[in-house]
């Protein structure tokens, strides 16, 4: 696409921004542009632009506001040791937008498109890639639906956006276990239902769950299945893998329930050229008590583009309670975490071809 491009003519001074990302936080710093496309049914995608970043202007009966017609994606942009940049296999995070469009129903968006939305906004706000240890600058490409009607039907118009945030580690204090809250009262997604998708309403359903947990003392909840309510699914944001004393490694398998992590799957492919044992199987909350319990599971961990390899120390419910191992980051969650990390701030060799750099 040609964007039509309008510099930000007050960008923050680079000073601010050092200040700013010395301390980003985590999705509350922005950058100074944001890429809008439109589309409506009969001119298709249109109006492809780059602006200084500002307010959505939207009428009251916009179909978002009502039927939560919103899909998005999380993806980083790293800063690389010779100071170039490079997305991580942006072309999953499209494929996955495609697939959340279709059940949602909402228009479909060309994966070169996504990409080159998502390149040019890094390209023009390229100092904000953070340079701090584990830091990037996290990019939320997102649709809505923009027709102006109450109707309960796929929406005419759409909006397409990319907005940048540079973010440090998703967790405080990166690297520290995070305790789990088994969630019993609320599941995530049914069979049939949305959760393979990554729209907003999926968030929005799980966070009086994640409430509960943070009441709790929990960090993250981690929903079971919504037919047996036994099967481990994933937590609010992220997958979930486990990791035996025989060495080998499972996580749950795709069933339309859980979101396909981009994350996950390169941890498979990683844990595979170890030569670790990757299964895809179901586990059930029970199990991994038992397991934790008896030693046969001795690690246990969380990822995503956010949480990137985050350890559980602890898991915590109404009727479940135990410690993961030692309760601290074990060996084989370190070395994966090292693997994937390395690939992704150009430390090692991009074996797998993933980096897409800028
Ligand atoms: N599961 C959920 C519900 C998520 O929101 C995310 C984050 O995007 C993930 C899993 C991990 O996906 P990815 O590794 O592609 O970031
Ligand atoms: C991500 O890792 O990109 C996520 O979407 C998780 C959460 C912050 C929504």
């Amino acid at each position: 696409p040609t964007f039509d491009v309008k510099k930000n003519p007050n960008p923050v001074t680079g000073e601010q921004r050092e200040l700013l990302l010395a301390n980003p936080g985590w999705g509350r710093v922005f950058t100074d542009h944001m890429v809008t496309m439109r589309y409506s049914e009969d001119r298709g995608w249109q109006d492809w632009r780059i602006e200084p970043r500002k307010a959505l202007d939207l009428d009251p009966a916009t179909s978002v506001l009502h039927y939560a017609l919103e899909i998005f994606e999380g993806m980083k942009a790293y800063r690389l040791p010779d100071g170039g940049a490079t997305l991580f296999r942006p072309h999953a995070n499209a494929r996955r937008f495609r697939n959340s469009a279709e059940r949602l129903a909402m228009a479909d968006l060309p994966e070169d498109l996504f990409v080159e939305s998502v390149r040019a906004l890094v390209c023009i706000d390229r100092e904000w890639i953070p340079s701090a240890q584990g830091a990037a600058l996290y990019l939320r490409p997102f649709m809505i639906g923009t027709e102006v009607a109450l109707g309960t039907k796929p929406s005419c118009d759409y909006i397409f956006c990319v907005i940048a945030s540079p973010v440090a580690s998703y967790f405080k204090g990166d690297g520290p276990a995070v305790t789990l809250w088994v969630s019993e009262n609320f599941t995530r997604a049914a069979p049939g239902g949305t959760g393979a998708a990554k729209c907003g309403g999926n968030y929005a359903a799980s966070l009086a769950a994640q409430a509960e947990g943070l009441r709790e003392g929990c960090e993250q909840v981690v929903f079971l299945d919504a037919v047996e309510r036994r099967w481990v699914e994933e937590l609010g944001g992220m997958n979930v893998f486990f990791v035996f004393e025989d060495g080998s490694l499972q996580t749950p398998p795709l069933g339309g329930t859980i979101l396909p992590g981009i994350t996950r799957e390169s941890l498979i492919t990683l844990g595979r050229h170890m030569g670790l044992t990757v299964r895809e199987e179901r586990y059930s909350i029970d199990q991994w008590q038992e397991d934790a319990r008896s030693g046969r599971l001795t690690e246990a961990f969380a990822c995503g583009t956010a949480a990137v390899v985050t350890p559980i120390g602890k898991v915590k419910g109404r009727t479940h309670g135990f410690t993961v191992g030692d309760g601290k980051a074990g060996p084989v969650t370190q070395r994966l975490k090292a693997a994937l990390t390395d690939i992704q701030f150009g430390r090692a060799d991009d074996k797998h071809g993933w980096l897409d750099r800028l």
